[in-house]
C-alpha cells in the first residue's frame, strides 16, 4: 500500500513535468498560456506553482504513461486517466484544462486541479480521494506559503488555486487555501500550529460569507487570534487584487480584518436601516444573541461598551438582557 502510494506520486509528479511542459511550449501550449496572461498570471507564478496545461487531446497523457512505464491501473485510481466503455481502452481525463498541481507539505504532487478555459462545467475538475491524496488534509500552497507564515506568525486562508496565485503574486507569501468553502478539523489543526494569527479572506458572497463564520468558529478558542477580511459585495481576492492591486489588499482587506464579533456586527448592521428605530433595537438584540457565544468576560464586556455607547442605551439593561439570553439558550 505505502509502495502503491509511492509508485502514484511518482506518476504525479511526472505528470506534472509534462503538463508544465505543454503550457510552456509553444507549439502546444499556446491556448493555456494565452488564457493565463489574459488573466493575468506571470512567468513568475507559472514556475513557482508549477502550472500546466492539459492540451485538447484523449491520448496524450495515456501515450506518456504507457512510454514512461508508467503503471496505468494507478494513474486510473488517482483519476487521471479513464477506461472507455466499449473497448476498454485508457483515454485521458484531463482536456484543454489549465492545470494546477496540488502539493503535499513536502510539495509533492499528490492530486491535480484542472479549470477550462471558458465557462464549460465542470469549471474545476479534481483529483478524486486516494491513498496519495485526501484532500481534507491538504492546504494549497501550503508549502510554498510555510516561510512566509513562520516569519510573520500569520497565515491568510482564501478559497481558490488563483486567489492564493494571485496573492502570492502580489507579495502576500502567507497565503493558503482550503480549495472551496468548507474547511476541515485536519486543516484548521494545520493553520492554528503553525501561526498566531489567522486571517480568513473567503470569497465576498453569501457562500463564502457564511463559511467564514463557520471556519472562524472552528479556529476559535486555541489562544489564537482569528481574524476575518472584508472585501466589497462579489468580489474573490484574486478579483480585488486585480482590480484594486496587491498594496491595497494589503492595506485595505488584509490589513483592516477584523475579530469574528465585529465583522459580524458589520454584517448585519448592514441588513439593517440603523436610523430606523425598530430596526435598532433588532439590531442590539441580534448582536447579543451572538454575543452569548462569546466565553471571555472580557470580550463581552468590550462589545457591550461599544453597543452601550453607540446607541445610547445603559450597560446595565444590556447586561441583563445579555444574561437572560445566554440563561434561555442553554
Ligand atoms: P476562478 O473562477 O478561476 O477565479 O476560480 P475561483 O477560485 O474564484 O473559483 P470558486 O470561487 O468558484 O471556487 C473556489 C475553489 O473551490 C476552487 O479553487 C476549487 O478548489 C473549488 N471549486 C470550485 N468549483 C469547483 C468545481 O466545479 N468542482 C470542484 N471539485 N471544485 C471546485
Ligand atoms: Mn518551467
Ligand atoms: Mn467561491
Ligand atoms: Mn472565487
Ligand atoms: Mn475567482
Amino acid at each position: 500500500n505505502n509502495q502503491k502510494k509511492k509508485q502514484t506520486i511518482e506518476g504525479l509528479e511526472l505528470l506534472t513535468k509534462f503538463y508544465h511542459y505543454l503550457l510552456t511550449t509553444a507549439k502546444y501550449g499556446t491556448p493555456g498560456m494565452h488564457y493565463l496572461e489574459s488573466r493575468g498570471f506571470n512567468e513568475e507564478m507559472i514556475e513557482r506553482f508549477q502550472i500546466g496545461y492539459a492540451v485538447d487531446s484523449w491520448d496524450v497523457v495515456t501515450k506518456f504513461l504507457q512510454k514512461r512505464g508508467i503503471r496505468l491501473e494507478l494513474m486510473e485510481q488517482a483519476g487521471m486517466i479513464k477506461k472507455r466503455g466499449f473497448d476498454d481502452k485508457y483515454f485521458d481525463r484531463f482536456r484543454n484544462r489549465i492545470i494546477f498541481p496540488i502539493f503535499n507539505m513536502a510539495g509533492k504532487t499528490v492530486a491535480f486541479g484542472g479549470r477550462t478555459l471558458g465557462d464549460e462545467k465542470p469549471k474545476y475538475l479534481n483529483s478524486p480521494e486516494s491513498d496519495a491524496f485526501h484532500k481534507g488534509q491538504i492546504l494549497y500552497g501550503f508549502h510554498l506559503a510555510r516561510q512566509a507564515i513562520r516569519k510573520s506568525s500569520q497565515v491568510v486562508l482564501l478559497e481558490g488555486y488563483v486567489d492564493v496565485i494571485r496573492a502570492h503574486q502580489a507579495g502576500v507569501l502567507n497565503s493558503v487555501a482550503s480549495m472551496g468553502t468548507s474547511l476541515t478539523e485536519a486543516q484548521a489543526s494545520a493553520l492554528t500550529r503553525i501561526a498566531d494569527t489567522i486571517i480568513i479572506c473567503y470569497d465576498s458572497d453569501t457562500a463564502g460569507v457564511e463559511a467564514s463564520f463557520r471556519a472562524a468558529e472552528m479556529l476559535q478558542g486555541n489562544g489564537k487570534i482569528i481574524k476575518i477580511a472584508n472585501m466589497p459585495e462579489g468580489f474573490d481576492p484574486d478579483d480585488y487584487i486585480r482590480k484594486f492591486g496587491g498594496e491595497r489588499f494589503k492595506s485595505d482587506v488584509i490589513g483592516a480584518s477584523q475579530t469574528l464579533m465585529t465583522f459580524k456586527m458589520n454584517y448585519l448592521r448592514r441588513k439593517r436601516n440603523l436610523s430606523d428605530e425598530g430596526d435598532r433595537l433588532l439590531y442590539i438584540e441580534e448582536v447579543l444573541k451572538e454575543m452569548t457565544s462569546l466565553t471571555r468576560a472580557v470580550e463581552r464586556d468590550h462589545y457591550l461598551h461599544l453597543l452601550s455607547e453607540e446607541f445610547s442605551v445603559s450597560l446595565d439593561s444590556l447586561k441583563k438582557q445579555l444574561h437572560q439570553m445566554s440563561v434561555t439558550k442553554q
